[in-house]
Formats: C-alpha cells, sequence, structure tokens
C-alpha cells in the first residue's frame, strides 16, 4: 500500500447549472474521491456560463449541497464582465479565458477583450488560458506586459512545451497543465469495439506521437496534471455533432501510477504535479487529515461500467492499469472505500470561502 495525499484537479467540468443529464455536483465529487482526487476546481462554461456574481452563487449553491470533495468554482472572461469578475476575484478559484474555440460560448475573439482582463485581474487565482499553439504565445505576450500569472491549460503540442519552457527561462510568470489523455492517446481511438468518431472529438485535438514523446521528454516543464473531465453522454459522442471532451476523473491516478510502474515517471514527480505545485499555483488550503491510500500492485482494466461519473463511458476502456485507490481519507473522514463513497452529499467545502 502506498499513502499519498489528496489529489488536486485544477480543471474540471462538473455541468450543474444546465447540463446535469451529463454530470452534477454530486456525481462529480463522486468520481473524483473514487480516483483520489480530494478537491477539484470547477470551469465556468455551464448553462448559463459563470461570469457574474449572481450566476457565481448559482454554482456556489449547487456545490454546497451537493458536493463530497471540497471545490472552487472558476469564473469566466466575458466579453464585458472585467469589473465584475475582478470583484469577485476572492470567491473565484481563477479566472478562464477562452482564446480558441470550444464546448461552450465563452470564447474571447478580439484582443481588446482580453485587455481589460488583464489589466484588472487580481487574484489569488492566475488567469487559465485555453490557448493553442499561437493564440497561446499571444497569451505569453500578455503575461509579459501585464506581469501577470498565467497558467496554461491542457498543453497538448510539441511546439508549446517548447516555448513554454524558453518563456520560462526568460522570467515569464507561466504555469501549465498537461491532461493525461494527450499524454497516452493519438486519434482516433481504436482501444474499444464499435468506437464512433465522435470518441476521439476533444479539445484540443489529440495529437501525434511526436507530440506525446515531447510531453515525457518535457516532463520538468509541466506544473500540473489536470483531467479536463468533460463527461458527454454516450449517445451524444455517437450521436450526431458529438461534443468534444473526456472523462477523467477515475482514470487519472491509475494511469499515472502505471507509468510510476513502468518507470517514466517517479512516485514523487507524480505528487509534485498532482498536488503540491496546483496547491502552490492556485493558492488553495490545505486539507488537514487528508490522505489516499493506493495499491500499487493492483493489476486491472479500466471499466466505465465501475465508475461513478454519470457519463457512462471513458477513452480508456478496456486499458490495462498498475494501482487502485483503496481508501481516501478527507479532514479526518473515511470518503472513499473499496469502490464506495461514503461521503455524503454537502460535506464538500469551498476552498475559498471566508
Ligand atoms: O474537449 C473539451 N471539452 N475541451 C474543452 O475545452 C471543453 C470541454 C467541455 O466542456 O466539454
Ligand atoms: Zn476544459
Amino acid at each position: 500500500m502506498i499513502e499519498l495525499p489528496g489529489l488536486i484537479d485544477p480543471h474540471v467540468h462538473v455541468r450543474e447549472p444546465g447540463q446535469t443529464h451529463k454530470e452534477d455536483w454530486d456525481t462529480a465529487t463522486q468520481a473524483a474521491l473514487a480516483g483520489g482526487v480530494t478537491m477539484i476546481l470547477a470551469m465556468p462554461n455551464t448553462k448559463p456560463p459563470i461570469f457574474d456574481e449572481s450566476t457565481l452563487n448559482l454554482a456556489l449553491e449547487a456545490a454546497r449541497a451537493k458536493a463530497r470533495c471540497d471545490y472552487g468554482q472558476y469564473l469566466g472572461a466575458g466579453p464585458a464582465n472585467a469589473l465584475e469578475v475582478a470583484r469577485h476575484a476572492r470567491r473565484a478559484a481563477a479566472l478562464k479565458m477562452y482564446l480558441d474555440s470550444t464546448f461552450g460560448e465563452l470564447r474571447l475573439d478580439d484582443m481588446t477583450l482580453w485587455l481589460e482582463h488583464f489589466r484588472r485581474w487580481p487574484g489569488p487565482g492566475p488567469i487559465v488560458l485555453h490557448a493553442e499553439s499561437r493564440s497561446m504565445a499571444a497569451a505569453l505576450a500578455f503575461a509579459q506586459m501585464f506581469d501577470q500569472p498565467v497558467h496554461i491549460a491542457h498543453v497538448s503540442l510539441r511546439e508549446e512545451i517548447l516555448v513554454i519552457r524558453e518563456a520560462k527561462a526568460r522570467g515569464v510568470k507561466v504555469t501549465c497543465e498537461v491532461c493525461p489523455h494527450h499524454l497516452f492517446l493519438t486519434a482516433p481511438l481504436t482501444c474499444a469495439e464499435g468506437v464512433t468518431p465522435g470518441r476521439s472529438e476533444v479539445r484540443p485535438r489529440l495529437a501525434t506521437q511526436d507530440d506525446i514523446n515531447a510531453l515525457w521528454e518535457n516532463l520538468d516543464v509541466i506544473d500540473c496534471f489536470a483531467t479536463d473531465h468533460a463527461p458527454h453522454t454516450l449517445s451524444e459522442k455517437d450521436g450526431e455533432n458529438p461534443p468534444p471532451g473526456f472523462p477523467g476523473l477515475e482514470t487519472l491516478l491509475p494511469l499515472l501510477l502505471t507509468a510510476v510502474s513502468e518507470g517514466r515517471l517517479t512516485l514523487e514527480q507524480l505528487v509534485q504535479k498532482a498536488y503540491h505545485n496546483p496547491r502552490r499555483i492556485f493558492a488553495l488550503p490545505e486539507q488537514p487529515e487528508t490522505r489516499v491510500f493506493v495499491d500499487e500492485t493492483d493489476e486491472y482494466e479500466l471499466r466505465a461500467a465501475e465508475m461513478k461519473s454519470r457519463c457512462g463511458w471513458t477513452p480508456f476502456e478496456g486499458w490495462r492499469v498498475k494501482g487502485r485507490v483503496r481508501k481516501v481519507i478527507l479532514r479526518g473522514q473515511t470518503v472513499f472505500q473499496d469502490g464506495s463513497v461514503l461521503a455524503a452529499p454537502g460535506f464538500g467545502r469551498d476552498v475559498r470561502a471566508a
């Protein structure tokens, strides 16, 4: 048995308010605990998006009633809300800016809209960017101009990780995260039988083996592992216009522990990138008496049917992994044990509560 701190996932799409047929605060936080994650930061591209005081209250009320692990809620940068989000920054996990297309309506096309947010955002959380390739380079230029800490979400390309390496070396306040699917998968997904092309849809897209190799070779530049847990139901993924996104909370730790057992990653690196670094970058509180116990010798196949997420599928169906979450203790309480979530809805705490 190995003992780990409670993991922090800084990139989760909870889907509540608005799309609870995909996931809600209850099922997302059950999936988190089953995956050894005791704290999640929830993205703002819900319906409605979380972009002002009243929508922030809406999300936090749902979380307070239903969350089983600890949480923070992002605010989303819109075309006209820089003043409003800055005013409520202390209650938010961080500010999310979408510079490239994805699921939802929060994209900021005009750079003058970025200026307002970079001018005003006060922290404590960083500005987190969905910014791919050359948009990422533009975001780094803004970080330097405004001396603002930025965190680049879901880095997937060789060119991105190499540019971030250079920016860090030259003193730009940039950190970044990588998702397991960009470390392990190339398109199209072929692992399970009957997979439709819709299952492979995710933003950023799955990249090439060369990109994957570059991420592994530049592990020292990667600050955090984040799931970008983006649940959509199986019928949506297999239907017309499949929405982009993969669930990830319940596969993060088994995949990373397997990489540890294969010597591709050390346990120290895992804990650094899934606990210490997210805690520092997002200025998150300590969770006292919080531990995750994993059986590092348990070999098995990943099965969506055994998972807590409402979405009902995983891009890693049937993958052989080594390492199973046995027990999770959160703030002194046993909240998960041998497949069962024991924390009640509402046990989770807002990490930004005063
Ligand atoms: O694939 C994705 N799905 N990428 C994103 O950036 C958003 C996410 C979602 O919300 O479904
Ligand atoms: Zn996302």
